[in-house]
Formats: structure tokens, C-alpha cells, sequence
């Protein structure tokens, strides 16, 4: 496996240290996260995000909160660990990562003997929070070794959001093709569409992409569709929050948009997710809780206030594209094509992979 391009997160032991995303590009500095309760505002507040992630971070936010109880009676014990899983499951309501990753620590929990020493436990936790680390980054390897057969010489890739690095253990997800073909000498240039309200695609995807010596420009939201409808962008590819057994998904508000311009002039859309992101259990998109945030991220601009006093502003951080308008989506078992309601549950769990 390569080196990853960024480590945006790293366990440390008696702390987590992550990359503070809020203040990229501007600052790079670190955060040192010693609590649970940290790590759910760190999760909150978007010093971390990116559906992978936010996964990785809320179980070693659970490691945490082993190590800080490992001197509790068992039933002590049991009772913090589960406080903190609820406290990191309500952070944020969409991506499927999150959730994934938290049943994890619970199952791993649950799991042996009932009456395990809490040093014994402490260890299967911190043990099954690395495990999710390393296995993302394996994920985000392969997920760019398949993604990279659909990018040709020359090619104008357009992306949305962060779903790079920054977003995953390292590798990324949307990205992750984009950086495999660039090491194999592949020539390409990445459009990043800016992302209001937060501004991933202009602070975070440029950053990531250009110490990388990728090739990246940034385009305002608004000018996705005249690129893709003049023929500037040969191929889309961006991340997910959520897949749905249907194929419908949720990523950064705007990603239907971008998918509805592409299905009109005939680009080829693909998603790139980890199976972690696929909700087993959900069959539409119609059902998945969309987060809003609060109003203040659409009213200011790194923290100047842009719209008059007194002007209300609605905030859905993320929007829902239909099956339809996908082509293709890239895990890390394989590329799934349509139909996407037989061939999604077909990579459930524990199923092989597709090729
Ligand atoms: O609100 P964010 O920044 O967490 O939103 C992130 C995205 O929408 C990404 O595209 C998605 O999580 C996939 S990340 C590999």
C-alpha cells in the first residue's frame, strides 16, 4: 500500500490528535483530544468531518473513554462506555460511517466472556478502533486502484465537496482514484467545486490536492453545470454519506445538481464509498435524516456576516440524489453497476467481493 497523502487523524495512546480543519488552509495546527466529550464537539463543530472520518474519530472517542474508565468496577465500566456511544452517535445525523462504526465498539463490547476484566475490554476497544483506522485506509487504497481503470489521459475531473484525505483515515474516497492515477503518471486536472457554506472543495480539496502537486481548480458551485454542459469535465466523482439499498445516496448539498447536469450531457457520475457507508437497512433516499446546521454558516463567511441583520437563512448540509442519475458506485469490494437494487444488497456483509 502507498503512503497515504494526509493523516488527518492519529491515535496517540492517552490522546487523538487530528487535524483542525476549520482553520485550513490558513493555519495547519493540530488538536489533541484526551475525552469522548471532546471528541463529540471536535465532531460537531467540523474540526473533523467527512462521513469515514467522522466514523474512525467517534470509535476512538469510545477508546478514550476505556482508557479513562479502565479502573471502574465492570459495571461502572459498562455503563460509561455506553454514555459515550450515545453521546457520539448524536452528533450527526447522516452519515451511515458513524453509525457503522459505533456498532462496532458496542459489538466489540458485548462481545467474550460477561465477566472480562475492564483491562481486558479497554484493550478489545482500543484494539477495534485501530482496526477501523487500518482498514479505511486499505479501503481507500483499493477504492482508488479500481476508481483509476475510469480515468484516462488528459482527463478534467470534477468533484464536489472534500471527500479526499482530509475526509477518510488518508487515502479518501473520490479522490482516492484521482491520487492513484497521478502516481501512476497519469496526466488530469481536478475541478473543485467551492462548497458553500463551509467551503470544503476551496479550503479543503485544494489544499489536500495541491501539496499532493495535483493539478486543481476551483470553481464557484454555480459554474458546475456550465462546465459539464460545455464540455470541460469528462468525468464526476464524489463521495457519500449514505447509500441506500435503492442506490439513491446523500452527500454535500448540490451533489443532485451536479449529478442531473452530468446525466443530461451524457458524463459519466460515480460515487466512491467504503461499504461502511452503505445503510443495509434502508431501502430509499427519501428516508435518510438529512442534518441542518445552523443558520450563522450560510449567514457569515469565515466569520463575517454576509447577509443584512434580521435575514433568516435555511441551512440542509446535505441533499439526496437519486439511483438514476448514478453511474457507477466504487468500493472497496468492487465497482457497482445498475441495477443498483439487486447488485447493492449483493455486497451486504460478509458477502464476497464482486471482482
Ligand atoms: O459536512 P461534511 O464536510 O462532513 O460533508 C462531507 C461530505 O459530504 C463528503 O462528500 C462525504 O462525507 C464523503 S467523504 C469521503
Amino acid at each position: 500500500m502507498l503512503e497515504p497523502p494526509v493523516r488527518p487523524i492519529e491515535w496517540c495512546d492517552d490522546h487523538v490528535r487530528i487535524i483542525d480543519q476549520r482553520v485550513l488552509p490558513k493555519v495547519e495546527t493540530h488538536l489533541d483530544l484526551t475525552t469522548p466529550e471532546q471528541m463529540a464537539d471536535a465532531i460537531r463543530g467540523m474540526a473533523l468531518r467527512g462521513a469515514p472520518l467522522i466514523g474512525i474519530a467517534a470509535a476512538m472517542g469510545v477508546a478514550l473513554e476505556a482508557r479513562r474508565s479502565a479502573g471502574e468496577d465492570l459495571h461502572g465500566f459498562r455503563d460509561r462506555i455506553a454514555k459515550a456511544v450515545a453521546l457520539l452517535r448524536s452528533t450527526r445525523p447522516t452519515a451511515s460511517n458513524l453509525f457503522w462504526a459505533l456498532d462496532r465498539m458496542q459489538a466489540a463490547l458485548e462481545g467474550g466472556s460477561p465477566v472480562e476484566s475492564t483491562v481486558v475490554l479497554t484493550d478489545r476497544l482500543v484494539a477495534e478502533a485501530l482496526s477501523i483506522y487500518e482498514e479505511d485506509l486499505e479501503m481507500g487504497f483499493t477504492m482508488g486502484k479500481i476508481g483509476v481503470d475510469l480515468i484516462s489521459q488528459g482527463d478534467s475531473i470534477l468533484t464536489h465537496c472534500n471527500a479526499g484525505g482530509l475526509a477518510t483515515s488518508g487515502f479518501g474516497t473520490a479522490l482516492a482514484p484521482v491520487y492513484v492515477a497521478a502516481r501512476n503518471g497519469i496526466d488530469l486536472r481536478v475541478f473543485a467545486d467551492e462548497t458553500r457554506p463551509l467551503l470544503q472543495g476551496a479550503r479543503l480539496t485544494a489544499w489536500e490536492l495541491a501539496r499532493s502537486g495535483i493539478d486543481v481548480t476551483v470553481i464557484c458551485d454555480s459554474a458546475a453545470h456550465l462546465l459539464i454542459s460545455r464540455g470541460r469535465v469528462d468525468i464526476v466523482f464524489v463521495g457519500a454519506d449514505r447509500i441506500t439499498l435503492s442506490g439513491d445516496f446523500a452527500n454535500k448539498v448540490g451533489t443532485c445538481g451536479i449529478a442531473a447536469s452530468a446525466n443530461a450531457r451524457g458524463i459519466p457520475f460515480y460515487v466512491v464509498a467504503p461499504s461502511s457507508t452503505i445503510d443495509f437497512k434502508m431501502e430509499r433516499g427519501c428516508d435518510i435524516p438529512i442534518e441542518e446546521r445552523d443558520a450563522s454558516e450560510v449567514t457569515h463567511v469565515l466569520g463575517v456576516r454576509i447577509t443584512p441583520d434580521g435575514v433568516s437563512a435555511y441551512n440542509p448540509a446535505f441533499d439526496v440524489t437519486p439511483a438514476e442519475l448514478v453511474s457507477g458506485f466504487i468500493t472497496e469490494k468492487g465497482l457497482i453497476e445498475p441495477p443498483f437494487d439487486q447488485n447493492i444488497a449483493a455486497i451486504g456483509p460478509g458477502r464476497p467481493q464482486i471482482r
